[in-house]
């Protein structure tokens, strides 16, 4: 990569958060699918009409700027979306998940903030003021996303605290749960997920990898770590 100008630099920002905003286009209705809480799964959903119109202001600031748009990946978007992917793919309590989601999303409204910001001081000191304006409307638009978000994690955490009993652990809401509102794992579910915690195994892997016909993925090792498990006891 190579820098000679000020507006070269500008360029690689603007399509740097192009391929950024174009990512998010297709990560966002699968984190709108994953969310429980109607409010956190409203609030994807509006970002994802909100996100085609950034696009299309982007559009404007490249036209405005004289450059095309496309030919730069986002690595960080891509990676951040990766992560956000772990989180889609997770299971457990429908209200820790839906705080994992809203932690992905910020993280990528933080790196739009910056990105966007950065980008609108470049445009700005170079004159651009049509495009440094386009470029603010998006960064405010991505800071009231932003806010949104943490005001769903605040509700949402403290509303589950609220419906907890008196004497329960004070610090974690969500861990503080009866056991009773979870989808229990059967016996030897839990032996194994006790075995990988100490570990470190986990056995995601193992379940998707093809097996011989008839045998159980994972079967052999499951009845081992059983025998492991309760030797510890
Ligand atoms: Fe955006």
């Amino acid at each position: 990569m190579k820098f000679n100008s000020l507006h070269e630099v500008l360029t690689d920002y603007v399509r740097d958060l192009y391929s950024a905003e174009s990512q998010l286009l297709k990560a966002l209705p699968r984190m709108a699918k994953a969310a429980t809480s109607p409010d956190l799964r409203a609030a994807f959903t509006e970002h994802l009409e909100q996100t085609h119109r950034q696009v299309k202001r982007l559009d404007r600031v490249c036209a405005d700027l004289g450059i095309k748009p496309r030919g730069k990946t986002c690595r960080a978007m891509k990676g951040l979306i990766e992560e956000g992917q772990e989180v889609i793919s997770s299971t457990g309590d429908p209200a820790a998940k839906d705080a994992a989601l809203i932690g992905a999303a910020q993280k990528v409204e933080h790196y739009e903030i910056a990105a966007y910001g950065t980008a609108k001081t470049f445009a700005r000191v170079l004159g651009e003021l049509t495009a440094a304006d386009l470029l603010r409307e998006t960064l405010d638009e991505e800071k009231a996303t932003d806010e949104r978000l943490t005001a769903l994690a605040e509700s949402g955490l403290n509303q589950e605290a609220a419906e907890e009993e008196v004497d329960a652990p004070r610090g974690d809401p969500l861990a503080a749960r009866t056991t009773e509102e979870f989808d229990e794992p059967d016996e030897d579910e839990e032996d194994v997920e006790e075995t990988e915690m100490r570990t470190g195994e986990d056995d995601d892997s193992d379940a998707a990898a093809p097996t011989p016909r008839g045998e159980t993925p994972g079967k052999t090792r499951r009845r081992v770590d059983k025998t492991v498990t309760r030797r510890g006891r």
